[in-house]
């Protein structure tokens, strides 16, 4: 965990809740913060719902001053038109929504996004104010072919193609094999990447970005691993799928602090 960064857990709930349980998840997890006196200016929470909950926990979090970012998980690469069943940015922007997940492998994987979908739909979140959550990891193809930082520097490297230097933009990297999986990439192997990927943003966008960008882990990060991450200096957080769909489970992942002593 970089010292100057505040850490980010990003909750991704991918298809998920419908609107009624996400407005009572995001209330229990307050709640359960609160009761652990939970200091929520040290750790950065935003939950990403689906589309149809957005309004929903938005309105929610403004009635209750409930200190959390939201977050949708994609967006499209345009503005509006022709373009049935995609959201835009504006919309989204409308709504307050501060950042947006952007080229989850997901998405790459059913989808079909990519490298170049991925770098035209962080240009169309910078546009509109929202923060990018660029995730990028490779496969176990890619891992016994590669080695694991060679797909997900390329990544990301295209993904920062005419990004401004001031921009603000987290990067998560996630190994496919790790997602979902139950088997967690080891903290060395996740402090190595992400430390690779920092370097990528230094060479793309300066020293100043590459101190300041938050660099996620993600792939089945649970309670009781979350502390051997955070421990590391390139890991400023994490995108959490499973664990972020439970209470108890992801208030004891923001609460990484406890375990990790600081
Ligand atoms: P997981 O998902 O925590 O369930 O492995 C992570 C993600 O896909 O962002």
């Amino acid at each position: 965990m970089g010292m100057t960064r505040t850490p980010l857990i990003a909750g991704n709930w991918k298809m998920n809740l419908d609107h009624l349980q996400a407005v009572a998840l995001v209330q229990k997890l307050h709640w359960s913060l609160k009761d652990a006196s939970h200091e929520f200016d040290d750790v950065d929470v935003t939950v990403f719902p689906p589309f149809t909950d957005l309004r929903s926990v938005q309105t929610l979090i403004d009635a209750d001053k409930i200190p959390f970012g939201i977050g949708a998980q994609d967006l499209s690469e345009h503005d509006s038109g022709a373009y049935t069943g995609e959201i835009s940015g504006e919309f989204l922007a409308k709504l307050n929504i501060g950042s947006v997940i952007i080229g989850h492998s997901e998405r790459r994987e059913y989808h079909a996004e990519d490298d170049r979908v991925v770098a035209a739909k962080t240009q169309a979140a910078l546009k509109h104010g929202l923060v990018p959550v660029i995730c990028v990891g490779e496969t176990s193809e890619d891992l016994e072919k590669f080695g694991a930082s060679a797909v997900p520097v390329g990544q990301l490297e295209t993904a920062l193609e005419n990004v401004n230097a001031d921009a603000e933009i987290v990067v998560a990297y996630e190994p496919v094999w790790a997602i979902g999986s139950g088997q967690a990439a080891t903290p060395e192997q996740a402090q190595d990447v992400c430390q690779k990927l920092r370097d990528v943003i230094r060479a793309k966008l300066g020293n100043a970005a590459a101190d300041a960008t938050r660099v996620l882990y993600g792939g089945s990060v649970k309670s009781s691993n979350i502390a051997s991450f955070m421990r590391e200096p390139d890991i400023d957080g994490a995108l959490v799928g499973g664990g972020s769909l439970k209470v108890d489970e992801f208030s004891a992942i923001v609460r990484f602090g406890k375990h990790v002593g600081v």
